[in-house]
């Protein structure tokens, strides 16, 4: 799905950086895993990932990437129902390896999904102009369609017709097309004002890009405590970097993902609120989002006090909270070595700044944001920044 601050582009730096300290493979910690490419790649290359991150969609994706031993055989689903063919061989992610024939179950519950008539569910009433507060995320069919999946996935889940593994994939799939459906512009932070092109498309399932390699952990927590019960040879963090909540900013998603598995759906419908149809999240929000004082630079800090591990690689953005200055402190502390001593621990990686105002769409915030200019730089070019230290021996 489209995540802000993914880091599909940076695979391969993140790599580098690993092996510039010493790492191969082995026990990997992804304490921020957002859209699990990080934590998926390393699993890909032979490491256990045990990964954790707060919001409910990213912990799908972490499921499917990082725990799913290999493709499940939907035999529950198979004797209830007669499923349908297959979707074709293009849902197929590239990722997946040359015997994707072993896959064919899954397509075939993606085929089941699909088939299903759309239902007014939560989402049609909540996400799209015909509903109490008109809110312009998805369109009636699509979202009366993504209704229909998950109510079928909270009953096979419910039933027993589903393992919890084959209820992920196929979660993880649901989120991924409504994302591709979803009226926005980067994040969900705001509705566009008209439809854009991609929400005018029937929602339709792809099998997502899963891996194989040894079987790690997903986790839903608060990085700040998880830390402590975790050892690793590498730690690999990647926290938000600037005040804008995740919670706040992928509540769509983040509901999608709980539909399922919700004890009372009334409830959290009555709970939304607001013109974006927020779930309340305030009480959940990111320490490591806030400019109060210095409680962000401490609260990392104390993580990497904390961290039992043999190399740590970082990346931020050099607009965050915190400075470059503060990091090289912490990583001197981490690596048990005089700051003087440090030696070359960043590298940075230039990129251009994605607007989402820049196509002059609008969406429901209306204003358009204005970004400070770097002296010495390219207009909208910013620096990715790629941290990364040993401990001494
Ligand atoms: C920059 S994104 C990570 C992107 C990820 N590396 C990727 O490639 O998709 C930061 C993530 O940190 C998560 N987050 C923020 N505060 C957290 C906390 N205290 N504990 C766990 N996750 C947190 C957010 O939900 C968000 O998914």
């Amino acid at each position: 799905m489209r995540y802000l601050g993914n880091k599909r582009h940076l695979l391969g730096e993140i790599e580098r950086a690993a092996s510039g300290v010493g790492f191969r493979r082995g026990v990997v910690c992804d304490l921020f895993a957002g859209s699990g490419r990080v934590g998926r790649h390393f699993r890909a290359s032979g490491s256990r990932v045990r990964a954790t991150d707060l919001m409910a969609c990213s912990h799908i994706f972490q499921k499917v990437f990082l725990e799913l031993p290999g493709p499940p055989a939907f035999a529950m689903l198979r004797e209830r129902i007669d499923l349908p063919s297959p979707v074709g061989a293009e849902r197929v992610a590239a990722a997946l390896p040359a015997d994707a024939d072993r896959w064919i179950p899954t397509r075939r519950a993606l085929a089941h999904l699909e088939a299903l008539a759309p239902v007014e569910g939560l989402l049609t009433r909540q996400y799209t102009p015909s509903g109490a507060s008109p809110r312009m995320y998805l369109t009636e069919e699509n979202a009366g369609r993504a209704d229909a999946m998950l109510l079928e996935l909270r009953r096979g889940l419910g039933a027993g017709d589903l393992t919890e593994p084959e209820g992920m994939l196929l979660l993880a799939a649901i989120i991924d097309a409504v994302d591709r459906v979803a009226n926005i512009s980067g994040t969900y932070g705001a509705f566009l004002k008209k439809w854009h092109s991609n929400a005018l498309q029937p929602l339709e399932l792809r099998l997502p890009a899963t891996v194989e390699g040894p079987v790690g952990e997903a986790n839903r927590r608060d990085a700040c405590a998880w830390i402590d019960e975790v050892e690793c040879d590498l730690l690999y963090i990647d926290p938000p970097y600037n005040q804008r909540q995740y919670a706040a900013n992928y509540h769509l998603p983040d509901l999608v993902a709980r539909i399922p598995f919700e004890p009372d759906l009334d409830a959290l419908e009555d709970s939304i609120y607001g013109k974006t149809g927020l779930v309340p999240w305030k009480e959940s929000a990111s320490v490591l989002c806030s400019r109060r004082g210095t409680e962000c630079r401490d609260a990392f800090a104390s993580i990497l006090e904390r961290a039992r591990a043999g190399a740590v690689v970082i990346s931020y953005n050099e607009e965050g909270i915190i400075t470059r200055d503060d990091f090289e402190e912490m990583l001197a502390a981490f690596a048990g070595v005089a700051r003087s001593r440090l030696g070359k621990v960043l590298h940075e990686i230039p990129y251009r700044r994605f607007r989402s105002d820049a196509d002059g769409r609008v969406s429901s915030l209306g204003a358009e944001r204005s970004y400070r200019e770097l002296p010495g730089r390219k207009r909208n070019e910013v620096h990715e920044w790629l941290f990364s230290v040993a401990r001494s021996r």
